[in-house]
């Protein structure tokens, strides 16, 4: 988003003239945002046997996987649903990779019938894929006591997670693999999402490349999602070429002392899509009571949760009064909850009734978390690349809705 002479932008387009068009709340996102951060990435890493499996569930919309897949992305999947919306935006089977806690049979089932290569996140499921398919090789999901993220919500590893196989069952896996033949043909660490610290995340490399030399027939090393993005203005943008230089020395060793080139795998969700996004939202009322000043917009939790989920900071911005005093308010949502507020206090621009108020950075686990809450619909996503605009998912229609009760 930017501004030219006192009108916020998307590409080449008036914010305003897009809101006119298609009403608010509305997700809009910048492609060029998607194609400098995707770029930024496979730039900055060096080490030559990359590969970027972007992690669907941050937005799993499928024009934005299509221009992912444009632009080189493989992805990450969770689901059968996921993995069903990526074959449908075009991905290969084998450009997939699929992880998942606590899966069903059937969810297992569909991923081994379309070839796509799991990472493993239990004794049971390796068990199960063994019976199911002897011979075949898997990627396994390690918990190396390892956990970091924004949020007590976001971190995916150490002895209070649910997430990967913990490394004191190592041994009892050999014996499965063994029981059916396995191959463990590549190792998944992801930590947790939004890591605060880079080196966190170099820490967690060291420790999964050390544990990889008691497996002998590694094709990849995976060290999942996390990276973060500067979401508060005084953050910085992770040091990616910083970040390179020590995994891309790292991988070289292993690889060297394997005798063959492995491959390295990321699964960024967040990094690559989060800032692409805004959601904007209309002034709907304006409350003052206690020494307080609340307002209220026509969108709340119901379409993006961060704030009230993990009290996630997000900017906001009021397109319709760039140069006006700004005052301290709440900005809150219009959902029967009183989690349902996106900032305290924050300074904002004078806002008033029907004013235009973005919501930045929304574009990583905001429509993917949304839902029909409180019975409103959800808001249309807008795609808009330089001067074209394009309607990538409609607003749901409230017959929907209302069948749907
Ligand atoms: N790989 C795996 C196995 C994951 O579970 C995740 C995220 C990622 C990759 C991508 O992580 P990222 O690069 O986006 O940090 N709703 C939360 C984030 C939950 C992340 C869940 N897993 C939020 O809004 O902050």
């Amino acid at each position: 988003m930017q501004i030219k002479r006192n009108k916020f932008y998307i590409g080449d387009i008036k914010i305003e003239d897009i809101i006119q068009k298609y009403g608010s709340p509305l997700y809009i996102y910048d492609q060029k945002v998607i194609e400098e951060k995707f770029n930024n990435l496979k730039d900055k890493i060096e080490y030559p046997f990359l590969k970027i499996h972007y992690a669907v569930k941050a937005n799993s919309n499928t024009h934005l996987l299509k221009l992912l897949r444009s632009l080189g992305s493989n992805v990450e999947v969770v689901s059968e649903g996921l993995a069903r919306l990526s074959l449908k935006a075009g991905f290969k089977p084998s450009q997939i990779i699929y992880t998942c806690n606590g899966a069903e049979k059937e969810e297992l089932d569909f991923i081994m019938g379309k070839k796509i290569q799991p990472n493993l996140d239990s004794v049971n499921q390796v068990e199960y894929w063994g019976k199911k398919n002897p011979g075949s090789k898997i990627g396994i999901r390690l918990n190396l006591n390892m956990g970091s993220g924004h949020h007590e919500h976001t971190t995916t590893g150490g002895s209070e997670s649910k997430f990967g196989i913990h490394i004191s069952e190592i041994k009892n896996i050999k014996r499965i693999v063994k029981k059916y033949n396995l191959i463990i043909n590549g190792l998944q660490q992801h930590i947790g999402s939004g890591i605060p610290d880079p080196k966190t995340f170099e820490k967690a490399a060291h420790a999964l490349l050390k544990i990889s030399y008691q497996f002998e027939d590694l094709e990849y090393i995976d060290l999942g999602g996390g990276l973060d993005i500067p979401y508060r203005p005084k953050d910085k943008e992770v040091d990616i070429k910083g970040l390179s230089n020590v995994i891309d020395d790292l991988m070289s060793s292993l690889s060297k002392m394997r005798g063959k080139d492995l491959n390295l795998i990321i699964e960024p969700g967040r990094y690559l899509v989060a800032q692409s996004g805004v959601l904007i939202a209309k002034v709907t009322d304006i409350k003052t009571h206690s020494g307080n000043t609340f307002v209220s917009i026509n969108t709340g939790m119901n379409h993006l949760i961060r704030s009230a989920m993990y009290s996630s900071y997000h900017e906001l911005v009021n397109i319709s009064k760039p140069k006006d005093r700004s005052r301290k308010v709440n900005l809150v949502g219009n959902v029967c909850e009183s989690s349902d507020v996106f900032a305290k206090n924050r300074s904002i621009r004078n806002p008033q009734v029907d004013d235009l108020v973005a919501i930045l950075d929304a574009g990583a686990y905001g429509y993917s978390m949304s839902s029909l809450y409180n019975g409103r619909p959800k808001p249309a996503e807008i795609l808009v690349s330089k001067d074209k605009v394009k309607l990538i998912r409609e607003r749901t229609p409230l017959d929907d809705i209302l069948e749907s009760f």
